[in-house]
C-alpha cells in the first residue's frame, strides 16, 4: 500500500515542472543514502527531499498568502523575497500531510538553514545543495563525497558556497543563513 503521506501531496506535485520534479527525485535520493549512512531514518529524509521543493513554483502573491494563512511569522526579509517562503509552505504542508515535526522543519530551513540545525536538516539542506543535477559548479563533487563522510563538514561547505554565490550576485543573505554559518563554523585555533 503506498505511504498515506506521499499520496496527500500528488496534487501540488503534479503542479511541478518536470525539471523541478526530476531535482526533487535526486535530492530525496541522496537525501535516503545520507540518511542510511548518518544513523538517520532513510525514508522520512526520502519523502523530505521530495517535499521540499513543492512551493518553489508557486507565485510571490500566493507564497505569501499560503504563509499567512499558516501563521509563517514572515519577516522583513521574506516580504521583501517572498521566494524565501517556499520551504516554510512546503514544511507546513508536509506536516499536515503527517511526516513528523523534524522532517517538516528539516523542509522550513532548506534554503536559509538555521543555526541549531539537526542532523536531518543538514541532511536535507546538504542534499539540495550538492545533488549531481546541480549545475557544475566548483567544489560540487567534493561536497557530494564529504557528505558520506564527515556531515558537519560538508554543510559547513555548503554553507559557505551559498554564501558565496549570493554575493558574487550582490544579494544580501538572510541573517538567518548568516547566524548558521557562524554557529557551523570551527572553533578558531588554541
Ligand atoms: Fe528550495
Ligand atoms: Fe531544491
Amino acid at each position: 500500500m503506498p505511504d498515506p503521506r506521499l499520496t496527500a501531496l500528488d496534487a501540488p506535485w503534479m503542479r511541478l515542472s518536470a525539471r523541478r520534479q526530476a531535482h526533487s527525485v535526486s535530492v530525496a535520493e541522496l537525501a535516503r543514502d545520507l540518511a542510511a549512512a548518518h544513523g538517520d531514518d532513510p525514508h522520512l529524509l526520502y519523502l523530505a527531499g521530495l517535499y521540499h521543493d513543492l512551493a518553489r513554483e508557486l507565485s510571490a502573491d500566493e507564497l505569501l498568502m499560503e504563509a499567512r494563512r499558516q501563521a509563517w511569522p514572515v519577516d522583513s526579509y521574506e516580504a521583501a523575497a517572498p521566494i524565501l517562503l517556499h520551504g516554510p509552505v512546503a514544511g507546513g504542508w508536509a506536516g499536515d500531510a503527517g511526516l513528523p515535526a523534524p522532517y517538516a522543519a528539516a523542509i522550513w530551513w532548506h534554503t536559509t538553514a538555521h543555526p541549531h540545525l539537526d542532523r536531518a536538516g543538514r541532511i536535507l539542506f546538504v542534499a539540495d545543495g550538492v545533488e549531481p543535477g546541480r549545475g557544475p559548479y566548483p567544489g560540487r563533487e567534493d561536497l557530494y563525497a564529504r557528505a558520506f563522510i564527515n556531515l558537519g563538514d560538508a554543510y559547513q561547505g555548503v554553507l559557505a558556497s551559498t554564501l558565496g554565490y549570493l554575493q558574487a550576485r550582490g544579494l544580501t543573505p538572510h541573517p538567518r543563513l548568516l547566524a548558521a554559518h557562524r554557529a557551523a563554523a570551527p572553533p578558531p585555533p588554541p
